[in-house]
């Protein structure tokens, strides 16, 4: 039963941890890598299983991977890229949304693609629509099969004009790894800026390409002939430093997390100050803990970057269930990322879900039929109980509640989490948590 941890909870995390590479950074640089002509070296690559479904997704595609998983180092070498076998990258792709950003760089080397189904987390309908116009618009066909898309590009890719509907993380990165080897200009409006997509248009300025970001969410690229391999070392997983700052607040505890970096993190940490947690910023990382006494309820509204991410959320409302007072939080980037408060509210707490848009600016989801705001009523002691891990954060959200309540909590699903937090077993160790497996 190596998929259940037995959580004995209730007392503080105190200690300290180490975060390494982004998952939604390394992942899309080590998709970059296939558009070179020579090798790439990626460091501070965290040891997570989308590191190794993409490894594996590469491989099918003839580039030689070498990942030295203790000194966080991949090698990766596209010299010898070939067509995959249809079933083969079926059975690779099973819990990732990344096959999606391998149109771009298969059009440019083989011509063609074939995206399965995608997985990833059940947080929504998670739609590709924007991905599959982009595709259109730089001149590939797309062609919907039962099995996935196929996609051709017998004429070439070619700059386009693009306004995004919506500031999509992954259709930005999208156009972003077929616009620099396409022939022309392209210019995107209402682009993603996140830090993770800074940081890919590094390494993608590291091989050749030329891309300027302006002020106003415009990125324009001009088309190069050809780029070269590159060598970065990947910006700090901001979500998982948050998430273990939520498991210090909740817990009661103080947590050093070595890596953690500030820039990217400001609304995090002004939100953890607003509630009443305590952080210290020094060269290394951030400590962050809960000074005593009780923590204030708050209104929160996730988005796009700069705003507060909605990645951030799930941990953070664990710790609000232990504040003081009504929190509000309006989740306005995904429909459905409050299926993990059923298991909260088994535990005790109480958080009731509203489709209106609650404490904030009406979005997208407003007048739909998503629950999509949620009320937080605390403190509210949480009791130890058998929960199901639905997605990645919303399964850390769980683990952090289990470790929150006292008494023995049983967390099914485990390996879920395994996708984005890199050795955290051993983490919770480090941090005085009590758990087995049974
Ligand atoms: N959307 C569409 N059509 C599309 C693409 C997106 O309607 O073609 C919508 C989505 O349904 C969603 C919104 O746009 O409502 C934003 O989605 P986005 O494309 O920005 O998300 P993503 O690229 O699929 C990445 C991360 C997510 C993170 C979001 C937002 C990766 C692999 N995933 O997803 O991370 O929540 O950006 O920052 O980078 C996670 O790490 O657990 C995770 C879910």
């Amino acid at each position: 039963m190596d998929d259940v941890l037995y959580v004995n909870g209730g007392n503080p995390l105190n200690g300290q941890i180490t975060v390494r590479g982004a998952k939604n950074f390394v992942s899309k640089a080590m998709v970059a890598a296939l558009l070179g002509e020579g090798p790439s070296v990626l460091r501070n690559v965290p040891q997570i299983r989308d590191v190794a479904v993409v490894t594996g997704l590469l491989e099918l595609h003839g580039v030689t991977v070498h990942h030295d998983a203790e000194g966080g180092v991949l090698t990766l070498d596209p010299s010898n890229v070939e067509s995959a076998h249809v079933a083969d990258i079926d059975a690779h792709a099973g819990s990732s949304r990344i096959p999606i950003l391998f149109c771009g760089p298969l059009l440019h080397r083989l011509g063609e693609a074939f995206i399965p189904d995608l997985g990833g987390c059940r947080i929504g309908d998670r739609p590709i629509n924007y991905h599959l116009d982009i595709l259109r618009q730089f001149g590939a066909e797309v062609d919907k099969r039962a099995q996935g898309i196929h996609i051709r590009a017998p004429q070439g890719l070619h700059g386009t004009k693009v306004t995004l509907p919506y500031p999509s993380v992954g259709a930005t990165e999208q156009l972003l790894l077929t616009a620099v080897r396409a022939e022309g200009l392209t210019e995107l409006r209402n682009a993603a800026i996140e830090p993770e997509i800074m940081d890919l248009i590094n390494v993608l300025q590291k091989m050749g390409a030329i891309i300027s970001v302006d002020t106003d969410r415009v990125i324009r690229i001009e088309g190069v002939a050809r780029l070269g391999g590159y060598r970065h070392t990947a910006l700090a997983d901001r979500i998982e430093a948050a998430s273990w700052a939520s498991a210090a607040l909740a817990t009661r505890g103080d947590v050093y997390v070595r890596g953690a970096s500030q820039p990217e993190m400001t609304a995090f940490l002004n939100t953890f100050r607003k509630v009443g947690g305590e952080f210290d910023v020094d060269d290394d990382g951030i400590r962050f803990w809960h000074p005593g006494g009780d923590l204030s309820s708050i209104v929160l509204e996730t988005d796009v970057h700069p705003g507060f991410m909605t990645d951030w959320q799930q941990p953070l409302v664990v710790a609000l269930t232990q504040a003081t007072g009504l929190s509000i939080v309006h989740e306005t980037v995904y429909e459905n990322r409050f299926g993990f408060t059923d298991a909260l509210r088994g535990m005790g707490s109480t958080i009731q879900v509203y489709r209106e848009c609650l404490g904030g600016h009406p979005c997208r989801f407003g007048q739909r039929n998503f629950y999509h705001s949620a009320v937080i009523s605390g403190p509210t002691p949480l009791a130890a109980a058998d929960i199901e891990v639905p997605d990645l954060r919303g399964g850390f959200s769980h683990l952090i509640a289990a470790l929150t309540a006292k008494g023995t909590s049983s967390v099914r699903g485990i390996q879920l989490i395994d996708r984005g937090y890199e050795h955290f077993q051993e983490k919770l160790t480090a941090l005085g948590a009590e758990f087995s497996h049974g």
